[in-house]
């Protein structure tokens, strides 16, 4: 007798796999897999089978009603969880003063010579207790689960101190061990210069190598490691010396490239094998020449370059070179204030013209592979997590992208449990 969860009259399922993929690369980004009146069985957090209706209500496959719960899902779409592969979710506060100063006309970049944006975010870090912090946090994890998310990736990076680095990262291991989310975690202490290393800039790359890495590394406090690799904020020579260290102590590079300038920062990704590159407003041949034949993902934030009125990167030539791109939230204080991947999608579609296809690919499988999860999330294929979101009736895939202020999803199931 199987006893599990039974979706039945499933109007759309979207996003499945016979032979689950890595990614999806080029042109294949605007080819999607989908089942129409279909079923899908969950068994032990996993997804078991899916297929079409015709098979049970022929009677080739029978579940047990007696054991199965079992959901109608007439006139919905079910979708695989959007994997949000890069976002700043744990934070103190907010930074809407600087909002408004952005209004006014200051720049991202003038805001942060200040002595605002980022440090702004690590002393209001430093002022609130780990408690605290996580109680802030909960709240928007919370958030995304509704919005549809099923695994995430958090990086530290408002702290900028040891104490306060390790204090984000217990935070994010709290985060890990109490909710449904797939979590994955980030270090990222070279966000920005602190303060008190003004001028100094070496002094605080010295302080990441030898005493912050070693310590995140041997309490196994993060998977990743990331740079903000940009201009007026870290050099490629300093990018460089941070990936080695973190390497050396199993850190996988993940960073933050090309945002407000031509930083080299893609290229130096590359040459350290990182899982991804993110970011990429600033994205020339060169670039797109450099990401091609490798392991690194693409990964674009068209949250963060609408808030802050940045130029869109090159996304349709870097498709049609045959690259794969994943798109992720970046939720966070200073530039990305939401965690809404329902949004992001809209913005993929709207703003650099990807397709809906596109964009479901992007949030899903492909940004999976950007934290290291394709083999597990980003479809439903068999065998993979039961992460999957249950829509309200709604009449295609493409309506969800297109209605950009509407919530559209009805049910969330996490590990093949009905969270809400
Ligand atoms: O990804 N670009 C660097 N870091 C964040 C912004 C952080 C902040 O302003 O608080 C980003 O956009
Ligand atoms: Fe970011």
């Amino acid at each position: 007798m199987l006893e599990g969860l039974l979706m039945k009259n499933i109007g759309c399922l979207v996003q499945t796999e016979d032979v689950p993929r890595e990614m999806v690369c080029g042109k294949e980004m605007s080819e999607l897999n989908t089942i129409e009146d279909g079923w899908l069985f969950i068994k032990d957090g996993l997804i078991n089978d899916f297929g079409k209706m015709s098979v049970i209500r022929s009677g080739e496959i029978h579940f047990d009603t007696g054991g199965t719960e079992i959901i109608d899902a007439t006139g919905r779409f079910v979708f695989p969880s959007f994997c949000d592969s890069h976002t700043h979710l744990v934070y103190a506060g907010s930074r809407e003063i600087e909002y408004s100063d952005r209004i006014r006309g200051l720049s991202y970049a003038e805001i942060a010579k200040r002595g605002g944006g980022i440090l702004n975010s690590a002393k209001m870090l430093h002022e609130t207790s780990e408690d605290e912090l996580f109680g802030q946090s909960i709240s928007r994890i919370n958030e995304i689960i509704g919005f549809g998310t099923g695994a995430v990736e958090i990086k530290s990076g408002y702290g900028l101190s040891l104490d306060d680095e390790l204090k984000m990262l217990r935070v994010i291991r709290r985060i890990k061990n109490s909710s449904p989310l797939e979590v994955k975690a980030t270090f990222l202490g070279a966000h920005a210069v602190p303060s008190e290393y003004k001028g100094k800039h070496e002094e605080y790359v010295d302080l990441i190598i030898n005493e912050m890495i070693p310590v995140v590394s041997s309490e196994d406090l993060a998977d990743y490691i990331d740079v903000f690799c940009d201009e007026g904020f870290f050099s490629v020579e300093d990018t460089e010396r941070i990936l080695m260290a973190g390497i050396k102590y199993g850190l996988t590079p993940k960073l933050h490239a090309n945002e407000l300038g031509f930083s080299g920062g893609i290229q130096v990704g590359v040459k350290y094998n990182a899982l991804s590159v993110d970011h990429l407003e600033c994205t020339g041949d060169a670039e797109i020449e450099s990401l091609l034949r490798t392991d690194t993902m693409p990964t674009l934030l068209p949250g963060s370059a609408f808030f802050l009125g940045l130029p869109d990167p090159p996304v349709r030539k870097m498709i049609y070179a045959g690259l794969p791109v994943a798109l992720a939230s970046d939720y966070n204080p200073g530039s990305s204030p939401s965690g809404n991947m329902k949004l992001i999608m809209s913005l993929g579609c709207i703003r650099l013209k990807m397709l809906p296809e596109e964009v479901i690919n992007a949030v899903t499988i492909n940004s999976a592979y950007a934290m290291g999860l394709s083999e597990t999330h980003g479809s439903i294929a068999k065998g993979k997590v039961a992460n999957v979101f249950i829509t309200k009736e709604i009449p295609s895939y493409e309506f969800m992208p297109y209605a950009f202020g509407s919530n559209l999803i009805e049910t969330v199931i996490l590990k093949g449990k009905i969270i809400n």
